[in-house]
């Protein structure tokens, strides 16, 4: 039905119009999808940073950038969801048109920008969400706002952490995506450190500190790589998002001049490869959420083998519809039996060499 009737019908469509359609109809519908618990089972139930989590598959962050549908997620078979980018002030993001589909590399161009209620609204909102409805972690993504001077950026992450972490389950520092002018450059050793250490003297005055991850950019050198892993662990961050989207656009069959981060089929091996590499730089101290290009279980599963613990999902969840989620925990379970592993934590990084 989704391929041969919805998805045609959506395609057809403005993506940004196709996207907050459906967006709307799972607000409105989610305290009914809130009913049905996520695809589970003793293999595939991850364990990290304190929270069990039904199963690996999580929504990626720049869905559902407001927390407007939380209830949703579990119920369309997510493990977790990580809402955001939130930034400290309110903005309304790059002007539209801002999303584009590339349907024959099964791929998205966006340069969103950040659009979003703002930390404060987004908080208030959280704070109005029963949590005993909703069973699986909630991540939050903070961001700078696009009118903080970069020089400027530590106050403006401070201030969305302060609203946003009591309400969280991990916080994650977004320095990764393509569409804020700078903001990339704050994965730079000298600047994140700055950054991860104020952001961590805010979190050891919380009366529990949440769990503090950094989405990285597939785009970064060996190097600036290595450097940035070296900065996360001597900053004691708990883990690792590997990858944003790329800028880079080799391997499209059907390339379009727009400008932003490009997500999806293309990305699915670069991103592979930086999971690979922080497994192997970390030694496999940093749990990875790995993110980027996941179709299929074989694609979740390959992920896994280079070091994530848990997965993410944005680009493929538009291309396969709403069953992608348990399909993947499903396909995953297959290959972990295939393969003589009784739990998936087994199959975490085993084709990296150290
Ligand atoms: C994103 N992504 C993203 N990431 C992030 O950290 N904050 C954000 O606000 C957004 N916004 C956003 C909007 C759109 C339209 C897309 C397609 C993507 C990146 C996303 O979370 C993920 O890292 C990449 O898209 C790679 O995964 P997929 O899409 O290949 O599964």
């Amino acid at each position: 039905m989704w391929y041969r009737l919805i998805r045609p019908l959506l395609f057809r469509v403005d993506p940004e119009a196709v996207h907050q359609l459906v967006f709307r109809l799972l607000v409105a519908g989610q305290s009914v999808l809130a009913r049905r618990p996520p695809y589970t089972s003793p293999t595939l139930q991850p364990r990290l940073w304190g929270l069990t989590f039904p199963n690996p598959i999580g929504l990626a962050a720049g869905f559902d950038k407001d927390a407007r549908a939380p209830l949703a997620w579990p119920g369309l078979g997510f493990g977790f969801a990580e809402l955001g980018t939130v930034t400290a002030q309110a903005q309304p993001g790059n002007p539209q048109p801002r999303l584009f589909r590339l349907s024959a590399d099964r791929a998205l161009i966006n340069r969103m920008g950040f659009n979003n209620a703002g930390a404060a609204a987004v908080a208030a909102r959280l704070a109005r969400l029963d949590r005993s409805q909703h069973r699986t972690p909630i991540g939050l993504n903070i961001g700078k706002s696009r009118v903080t001077p970069l020089d400027e950026a530590i106050g403006d992450y401070l201030t969305s952490f302060r609203l946003l972490a009591p309400h969280a389950d991990y916080i994650v520092i977004n320095v990764s995506s393509p569409n804020t002018p700078g903001l990339r450059d704050l994965q730079a050793q000298t600047q994140l450190h700055a950054l991860l250490s104020a952001v961590q003297g805010a979190n050891a005055q919380l009366p529990a500190r949440r769990p503090l991850l950094v989405k990285l950019s597939p785009d970064l050198a060996d190097e600036d790589l290595a450097a940035a892993v070296e900065t996360i662990e001597r900053d004691r961050v708990d883990g690792v998002i590997a990858t944003n989207t790329t800028i880079r656009r080799d391997g499209l069959a059907h390339p379009i001049d727009e400008a932003g981060g490009l997500s999806g089929a293309p990305l699915r091996s670069l991103a592979t490869q930086t999971i690979r590499r922080v497994r192997q730089l970390s030694r496999g101290r940093i749990p990875i959420i790995g993110v980027g290009g996941i179709f299929t279980a074989a694609d979740a599963y390959e992920k896994i083998r280079a070091g994530a613990s848990l997965l993410q999902v944005y680009t493929g969840f538009i291309y396969e519809g709403p069953g992608l989620a348990t399909a993947l925990s499903r396909g995953l379970e297959q290959r972990l039996a295939r393969d003589g592993f009784t739990h998936l934590g087994e199959a975490v990084g085993v084709d990296v060499v150290a």
